[in-house]
């Protein structure tokens, strides 16, 4: 077992490769990651995050240039790995558009067709911003992408939900794995969409497990149910060498998220939120509303798969949001959400990182 100082060293030794001076990475979250939220975290000395799956070329463009005229702070770039397009079924979806007309506006037949973002343009895009990092989420990068990272020296950090991906990432090239536990709120990240509700395994057994599997090649990230002192010192006693955090972040005043949303998060015990593929068709953990609830029962078609359901949902999802209704609104939330402090984001993370020194004899 790891002796406190070893902790603090390890965590000490990821600050220094990646030029960071508190080992703590807000995570990418598509949707919820204005650049204020980056530069406060990047001012306490931690690393800033873009979940640019929602976002095209330009926009990934304006938000590095935004984060970089107010810090000098690192930063990473996210982005998904498409799945192989799924097989449309016309009689299925017109069950769950059907039973989304109960939820929210009527969803017409067309709503799923529109074709997603290019995934080569938002590569392309990425490597242009010139980050220190760019993450992956539900797979990996192909090679030549890889190939593009590694000339550019840019940094491959691979969130992974089991020791089977933590080795396959690290064979594929990625430079630190970050082991995201079942609690974490947002999309899960397994690499096979089946797997997702398969595998769930938690942060408390997967961290230690893929420190022994590849921590003598990569270090290994911890995020999923972080968000206080005590979460940091126990992940960073697993083996970590730094933590990411979301759901704890997010009720920042730089994070500007849906009131309603931020309040729930303030709320919710670990027992209040749940995993569905009611929202987008892969897997996430959401604050336990009324839809997520009724969309779970078994005497509901089953949702969609992923990006089919994310567009039949996209008008109710647009209506929650606006009238602040938290049952209907996809209000992704992981099980540590109570522990989520409304505090100035720079203050917070200084304030983490100081408790947890304290509580790791440092
Ligand atoms: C609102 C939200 C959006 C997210 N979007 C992404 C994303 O785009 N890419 C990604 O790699 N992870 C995404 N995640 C997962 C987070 O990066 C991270 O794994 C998770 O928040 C950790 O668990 P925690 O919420 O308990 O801290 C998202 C999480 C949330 C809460």
């Amino acid at each position: 077992m790891s002796e406190p100082s070893t902790a603090l060293e390890r965590a000490d030794a990821f600050c220094t490769r990646f030029g960071l001076r508190l080992p703590i990475l807000l995570a990418p979250m598509a949707g919820a990651c204005p650049p204020s939220l980056s530069i406060a975290v990047a001012k306490a000395g931690g690393l800033g995050a873009c979940g640019a799956l929602l976002m095209g070329p330009d926009a990934i463009r304006d938000w590095a240039a935004q984060v970089r005229a107010d810090t000098n702070g690192a930063f990473q770039l996210n982005i998904w790995i498409p799945d192989d397009p799924p097989t449309r079924d016309a009689d299925h979806e017109a069950r769950v558009r059907a039973f989304l007309g109960e939820w929210g506006p009527d969803v017409p037949a067309d709503a799923a067709d529109a074709p997603l973002i290019d995934f080569d343009a938002q590569c392309d895009a990425m490597l242009a911003a010139g980050p220190a990092i760019m993450s992956s989420i539900m797979g990996l990068y192909p090679p030549h992408v890889v190939a593009r990272m590694k000339d550019q020296g840019v940094a491959w950090f691979a969130v992974v939900t089991t020791v089977a991906e933590a080795r396959e990432a690290v064979e594929a090239g990625a430079d630190v794995v970050i082991a995201q536990g079942m609690e974490a709120g947002g999309h899960r990240g397994a690499f096979n969409p089946d797997d997702a509700a398969r595998a769930l395994v938690g942060t408390f057994a997967l961290v230690p497990a893929a420190v022994d599997a590849v921590g003598d090649q990569v270090p290994v990230v911890a995020t999923g149910g972080i968000a206080d002192a005590r979460t940091i010192a126990a992940a960073l006693m697993l083996g970590a060498s730094a933590v990411q955090i979301g759901t704890g972040l997010l009720r920042t005043p730089e994070a500007g998220l849906n009131a309603a949303w931020a309040d729930a998060i303030g709320r919710a015990e670990p027992e209040d939120t749940l995993t569905t593929r009611a929202f987008s068709g892969r897997l996430g953990r959401t604050i336990a509303g009324t839809y997520a609830r009724a969309a779970n029962a078994s005497d509901t078609p089953d949702p969609a798969p992923y990006p089919v359901q994310r567009s039949l949902t996209a008008a109710m999802r647009a209506e929650a949001a606006k009238t602040g209704d938290i049952d209907r609104m996809q209000a992704w939330a992981g099980q540590g959400a109570r522990l989520a402090s409304d505090e100035p984001a720079e203050d917070l993370v200084r304030r983490l990182w100081a408790e947890t020194q304290e509580l790791l004899g440092g």
